[in-house]
């Protein structure tokens, strides 16, 4: 008999076909939100589970779903995963790298370039019927081109973001938990290893792309943000939690740094309401990896995973 899955959340219909032809499905196609309770409930019996970032899988949940033997998660970051417990369990986990790298990259460098020139807070002030006249300096930002670029956080995502930086005659910086080999410095437009701290002193803009871990919590806070330039932007398309998003607030309302564009939040969709208050912060509900082309990919990588892991007990991207 076919083992029996769980899809956790809403998928393409393509896809939950393709598994259904391997596997005995049960899907969430009308999207329901599982509490952690209903989640384990859902998960009995089942070997497998594809999820995404909304599933949190640990140690009680491994205890309470001795059957399961591999998630799938359809995303590049895993901290919804408790890795270490799923290896003691010996249950595999996988997650979807490579195929969003370049969707994503193209989104930093959108976020970060409406942030730096005020394309939605311009937008807001056009619908609000307040253009009445030209001003010398009516939304006037920071260039782009010229500039230079800190990349916090340069894995795959990092390295496509620093090769389009090219274009716009950046200099580009990096800190990374390790440096990158000259050859691959080279590749990501001459980028320069430096310290945190240069980074955060030096960069005009500042672009966040590392995963969220218990070391990287609040790796951008009160002290980083007094760092930074008044006039540079902070933009963060890795995972909330990396940024302190109180601090954040209290220097964007107080115009410590010059504005700050947020793909990712903590607390997620519940975010900090106070950034609504705010005029110098682009906000976006976590969409970096949407593109059409791209969250489909996402979808399959995800799936091939699943099948790869079940039936053969190799997953193609495994986590541990
Ligand atoms: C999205 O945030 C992802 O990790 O893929
Ligand atoms: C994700 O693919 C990353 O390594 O940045």
């Amino acid at each position: 008999s076919k083992p029996a899955i769980l899809v956790a959340r809403a998928i393409f219909p393509e896809v939950l076909r393709r598994l259904e032809s391997v596997f005995e499905v049960e899907s969430n196609q009308d999207d329901h939100l599982f509490t952690p309770q209903e989640l384990i409930q859902r998960l009995q019996g089942k070997a497998g589970a594809l999820v995404t970032g909304s599933s949190r899988i640990d140690g009680a949940v491994l205890q309470a779903c001795p059957d399961l033997r591999m998630v799938a998660n359809m995303a590049v970051g895993y901290d919804n995963l408790d890795i270490p417990a799923m290896q003691a369990a010996g249950v595999l986990a996988s997650n979807t790298p490579d195929v969003l790298t370049e969707t994503t990259a193209d989104f930093g460098w959108a976020l970060m370039m409406a942030t730096a020139r005020r394309v939605t807070e311009a937008e807001h002030f056009l619908r609000a019927g307040k253009w009445n006249k030209w001003h010398y300096d009516l939304m006037s930002g920071a260039d782009i081109h010229g500039s230079t670029l800190g990349i916090l956080g340069m894995g795959r995502i990092g390295q496509a973001i620093a090769r389009r930086a090219q274009g716009f005659g950046m200099q580009v910086m990096y800190h990374n938990r390790s440096r990158l080999s000259a050859e691959q410095e080279a590749q990501a437009n001459q980028a320069q290893y430096v310290s945190k701290e240069t980074l955060f002193r030096q960069a005009d803009h500042i672009i966040l792309v590392l995963p969220y871990s218990a070391a990287s919590h609040h790796a951008v806070g009160e002290a980083e943000l007094a760092m930074m330039k008044p006039t540079a932007t902070l933009t963060n398309i890795a995972r909330g939690g990396v940024v302190d998003d109180h601090a954040l607030i209290v220097a964007l309302r107080e115009r410590r740094i010059a504005a700050a564009g947020l793909d990712v939040f903590e607390n997620e969709p519940a975010f900090a309401q106070d950034f609504l208050t705010l005029e110098n912060v682009v906000l976006t509900p976590h969409i970096a990896s949407a593109s059409v082309k791209t969250r489909r990919a996402m979808a399959d990588c995800a799936a091939d995973n699943l099948i790869a892991g079940l039936l053969n007990g190799q997953a193609k991207n495994p986590l541990w």
